[in-house]
């Protein structure tokens, strides 16, 4: 979708002109009486992807997902989907495509009740002339989809609010469209049913790979759906990235305020919160590490340990133990202060915290083969748990391959292949 303007009101030329002008919102509805539904909307979506579309009542969700097929005309710009170019299609071309592509989900269930949830499911299927035997083989394995065995010769009047969106969502499945189109799908169920259904519509995506556009109000759903965000503001997008990216790095007050009672420390994953550290081999010996830690050259005032074969990290040395007298010759190993606690980059902060708490020298993060990413310290942790950004050093920090400054030192650093996988990545200590 890009530039994408949508203006209610019979003013639609005026108040284009306006808005190309520089007009807000409040200005166009006061000359022309139009309403600015969308101001200049640009985003893709990736196939098989779940993008979530967020934002305050009034910010134009809805009227975003309605663009995309049409059912809201936009007053300019392009929709393009796959190859075709959304907007250009004729009345007739583009009824077709819409069956063929989009998938609806409501928040009100709108099936009709005066079907059975077989028939409601079918629908789609037979306004397309699609045979009985057929639809109903179709409609029948989208309920059962959906965990609704059993309940296909129900009316919606026998079936939960639960069950009858698990139905809205087994006729949107029934017609094996690319695209689901979700409008506060879940917002009217009660907080435990949507979880489910939240975790459900998770797992169908993965296994069905359909791309989803999912507009809500919360956020706290929109990270546990765990797609990408874009969030809207008076029609425009404020922000868009993935909730990691959101909450860690929240652009203006309005973003600011959805993020505020977002717990951090259960999104955020310790790969993003890592620096990385200078290390070298096991074997090593001690005078290799010197320039790694000698302060005209390097900011880092410990070296870590890692194994030669496969960049495990198995301890630390700081710098006075290294300079220590007597140290020239010894290896690494040899003078490393006791072991280091690992931990997967793949875990959310949360599930660290205890860890931490007992680790003064913070935990070694290890990638799913076991290699060393880089070091959680306490204060990276807290500065996210307060909603700081990782480190306003990062970028000038230390860094394996750039921006080490001393020549001598940068070779220094460990250089393996790829190792084997490790397995299922799990906090340890060597
Ligand atoms: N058919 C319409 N005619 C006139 N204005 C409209 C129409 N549909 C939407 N709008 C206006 O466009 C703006 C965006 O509305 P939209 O329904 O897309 O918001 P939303 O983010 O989906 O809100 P909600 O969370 O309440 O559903 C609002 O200012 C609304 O008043
Ligand atoms: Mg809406």
């Amino acid at each position: 979708m890009s530039q994408i303007v949508k203006l209610f009101g019979d003013n639609e030329k005026t108040a284009l002109r306006r808005l190309k002008e520089g007009a807000g919102k409040a200005d166009i509805l006061a000359e022309t009486g139009a309403v600015l539904g969308l101001d200049n909307v640009s985003f893709s979506v990736n196939e098989g992807e779940i993008l979530v579309v967020m934002g305050l009542s009034g910010s134009g969700k809805s009227t975003m997902l309605r663009c995309l097929n049409r059912l809201v005309e936009p007053t300019a710009g392009s929709i393009r989907i796959g190859g075709t170019e959304v907007t250009e299609l004729s009345t007739k071309a583009l009824r077709e495509f819409r069956r063929e592509t989009f998938g609806m989900v409501f928040q009100h269930f709108a099936l009709f009740p005066n079907r059975t949830i077989a028939e409601n499911v079918e629908y789609g299927l037979e306004v397309q002339g699609v045979d009985r035997k057929t639809r109903r083989e179709r409609a029948l394995e989208a309920v059962e989809l959906v965990g609704l065995k059993g309940w296909d010769a129900k009316f919606p009047r026998q079936l939960s609010g639960g069950m009858q969106q698990r139905a809205g969502l087994a006729r949107a499945l029934c017609a094996d469209a690319d695209i689901l189109l979700m409008d506060e799908a879940f917002s009217a169920l009660d907080p435990l049913i949507r979880r489910d259904m939240q975790n459900e519509l998770r797992s169908l995506q993965q296994k069905l790979r359909k791309t989803i556009v999912f507009v809500s109000h919360d956020l706290d759903e929109a990270i546990h759906l765990g797609g990408r965000i874009v969030l809207m503001k008076d029609g425009a997008i404020a922000q868009s990235g993935t909730a990691e990216e959101i909450l860690l790095d929240p652009q203006g007050d309005y973003v600011r305020r959805f993020v505020e009672n977002i717990d951090v420390s259960s999104v955020v994953t310790l790969g993003r919160l890592v620096r990385p550290q200078p290390r070298l081999f096991q074997g090593a010996a001690a005078e290799e590490a010197w320039p790694l830690v000698e302060p005209a050259q390097s900011r880092a005032d410990e070296v870590f340990v890692v194994t030669c074969d496969r960049d495990m990290p198995v301890g630390r040395i700081d710098r006075g133990r290294l300079s220590a007298p007597g140290s020239r010759g010894q290896r690494l190993d040899k003078l490393m202060d006791g072991g280091i606690a690992r931990a997967p980059a793949g875990a959310v902060l949360k599930s660290v915290l205890p860890l931490l708490a007992s680790e003064p020298h913070g935990l070694a993060v290890v990638d799913e083969t076991g290699r060393f990413v880089g070091l959680l310290t306490r204060e990276v942790a807290l500065r996210a748990l307060a909603g700081k950004q990782p480190n306003e050093e990062r970028n000038t920090a230390w860094n394996g391959s750039s921006t080490t400054t001393a020549a001598s030192a940068s070779s220094l650093w460990t250089n393996t292949p790829a190792a084997p996988s490790i397995g299922s990545p799990s906090i340890s200590r060597h």
